[in-house]
């Protein structure tokens, strides 16, 4: 028999999600079926939408039942198997959920390929909510070219690290956004950043403006609210703004803050575009590729803060909302 401890919403957060909105529970997981694998859970993606689906019905991706094992991807190790198409210490991927142990039909998960990268690259540089999504947002939806000024907002974060990479060897000029000297720093001297500016202290607009002199030609947006309104306002002509996420809203999805500077769009003829990366699902396989041989030949970094214990989920979840990690946020069960 194993046991598997699980964190559980107990109850849905007014706001900020606080510790206590999480219990821990332990439970005793049944024999194999045939065609089922048992799992040790080795990564947890912490991603935003975990945010989002703890409201109610109205959460913007869906909504999380209480008292289950919240929802999250993740990867994981076979530590045993009843099925022939996984063995033991294969590597896998899938909605894991926030639990140490799982037992999942072996037909639900994607074995890994752990030759050029540890199976947790699949959760950030090579991740769909990470890395692919970086990837639809700057080259399918912005369409960066070499020499275009570029701005990503949350530079700093899971996607942004990403999407400020891949502007960087599509020849771009890339500014980040993030809170804090510390990260703007790490992208300036990690990320290959040619500049980066401090949301948190003096007036975005105006380091915008010296950042950007000619205007911005591709805006990367992971944080909607003010920090959109401050990018619109410094657009250059025949700009892309790439809706990717709006984090700045996630704790407050009834009163949605939308940019009052919409009409710099109309007035430089510039173009809004969202997306959402599962629908550029048959580009994956492209991206996986593309991205892993950046890896290889070090022109991706591949930066990771991983919290230990499955007890470190609730309070991994509130630092993704409050910026405490740069890089892949990652809980290891
Ligand atoms: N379109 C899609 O298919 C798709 C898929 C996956 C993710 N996303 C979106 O991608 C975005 C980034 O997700 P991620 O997983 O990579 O998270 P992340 O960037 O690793 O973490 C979120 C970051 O947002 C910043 N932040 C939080 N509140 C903020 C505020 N009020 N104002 C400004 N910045 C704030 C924090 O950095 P600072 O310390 O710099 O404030 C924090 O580190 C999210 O909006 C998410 O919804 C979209």
């Amino acid at each position: 028999m194993t046991t598997s401890v699980k964190a559980v919403l107990s109850s849905r957060p007014d706001g900020q999600p606080k510790e206590s909105d999480f219990k821990f529970v332990e439970e005793e997981l049944a024999e194999l079926e045939e065609g089922q694998v048992l799992l040790k859970v080795e990564h947890l993606s912490i991603d935003a939408f975990i945010r989002t689906m703890l409201d109610g019905p109205q959460g913007l991706h869906g909504t999380m039942d209480l008292d289950v094992p919240v929802m999250a991807l993740g990867v994981g190790r076979v530590v045993d198997s009843r099925s022939e198409e996984l063995n033991q210490g294969d590597a896998v991927f899938g909605p894991m959920g926030a639990q140490t142990h799982v037992i999942y039909p072996a037909n639900m998960l994607r074995k890994l390929d752990e030759t050029d990268v540890p199976a947790r690259t699949y959760l950030g540089a090579l991740g769909m909510t990470t890395g692919l999504t970086a990837y639809a947002g700057m080259i399918c939806c912005g369409k960066v070219e070499e020499g275009d000024t570029v701005v990503v907002s949350a530079a700093a974060g899971a996607v942004g690290v990403m999407a400020c990479q891949l502007a960087k060897m599509a020849g771009a000029r890339v500014i980040g956004i993030a809170g804090g000297d510390e990260k703007c720093e790490f992208l300036k001297s990690e990320i290959g950043c040619d500049d980066a500016v401090d949301y948190k202290s003096g007036d975005l607009n105006e380091k915008l403006k010296a950042a950007c002199p000619d205007g911005i030609n591709v805006f990367f947006d992971n944080v909607g609210g003010a920090v959109l309104n401050a990018a619109l306002d410094n657009i250059a002509k025949c700009a892309r703004v790439v809706i990717c996420g709006a984090i700045s809203q996630y704790n407050d999805m009834e009163h949605v803050t939308g940019p009052s500077l919409y009409l710099r769009i109309p007035e430089r003829n510039a173009s809004m575009i969202g997306f959402t990366v599962d629908h550029y699902a048959d580009q994956f396989e492209k991206m996986e590729q593309e991205i892993t041989a950046g890896i290889k030949d070090g022109r991706i970094k591949v930066p990771e803060h991983i919290e230990e214990g499955i007890e470190s989920f609730p309070g991994a979840l509130i630092k993704l909302m409050t910026g405490g990690h740069m890089g892949k946020l990652l809980v290891a069960p």
